[in-house]
């Protein structure tokens, strides 16, 4: 987000959460706030996802590319003979159905654009088993993998740039990082770039190592 906003983006960011919008402005310099806009929404319902999109073209009158990053990051709540149904619907509810609701209402004001673009971030959890005790995040995240192949599949022709960067690592801050893991800037320099130089289309960009990261920030394609 950091990036696109360098790169001389508007850029608009939904949350829930307003204390995490502000910890987001206190993040950026005052001039990159200049060209943030910042919208406190819950786009897991279609009522929700309609109400957000209407503040957001209110405020900013036209969208043209969307990074839809939704979820949450981890979830280790145990082996599945221990969790509940309900626990399985909030796990859905977050990682597959607000990425439904949130694409149904944003994906119609991008796909016919040619300049416009829509953008899955997804992660390698879906495909495995991160450790024991993640089944749910792994159930949660196949989701999101299989929603994001079904609408390449369903709309093989839509003229914007339909693209899933599949990240399998971890993502922290900087000071956090270890072996295995990389950082937030480092990913939000690679998407930036996809959004940006729009090389490709209907492809997922798989980053296993910081050097796909790298290639993806300077080329916008691994
Ligand atoms: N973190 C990692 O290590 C990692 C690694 C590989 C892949 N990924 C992938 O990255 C994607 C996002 O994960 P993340 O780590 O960025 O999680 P995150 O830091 O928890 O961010 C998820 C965002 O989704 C927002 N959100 C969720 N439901 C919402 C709703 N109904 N309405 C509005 N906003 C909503 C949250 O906003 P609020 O809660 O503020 O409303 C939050 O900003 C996932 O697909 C994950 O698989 C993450």
């Amino acid at each position: 987000m950091l990036h696109l906003i360098c790169t001389g983006f508007q850029v608009a960011v939904i949350s829930r959460d307003e204390s995490r919008l502000e910890k987001l402005r206190q993040f950026l310099s005052p001039s990159a706030c200049d060209r943030l806009h910042t919208f406190v929404g819950d786009v897991g319902s279609e009522e929700g996802a309609e109400v957000a999109k209407g503040a957001l073209l209110k405020a900013v009158g036209q969208v043209t590319d969307v990074v839809s990053s939704l979820g949450f990051s981890w979830w280790q709540g145990g082996p599945p003979l221990s969790q509940t149904l309900q626990e399985l619907h909030r796990v859905l509810d977050t990682l597959l159905l607000s990425t439904f609701t949130a694409w149904k209402a944003f994906f119609p004001l991008v796909k016919d654009n040619p300049e416009g673009s829509y953008t899955f971030i997804t992660g390698g959890a879906g495909e495995r088993l991160l450790m024991p005790g993640t089944g749910f995040l792994t159930l949660g995240a196949a989701g999101a993998l299989a929603f994001a192949l079904m609408v390449r599949e369903e709309y093989p022709d839509v003229p914007c740039k339909l693209n899933e960067v599949k990240i399998n690592m971890g993502v922290t801050t900087p000071e956090r990082l270890g072996p295995g893991y990389v950082s937030h800037l480092e990913v939000g320099q690679a998407v930036a770039s996809l959004v940006e130089k729009r090389a490709v289309s209907h492809r997922v960009l798989s980053a296993a190592s910081p050097a796909d990261l790298k290639a993806l920030a300077s080329q916008g394609k691994i």
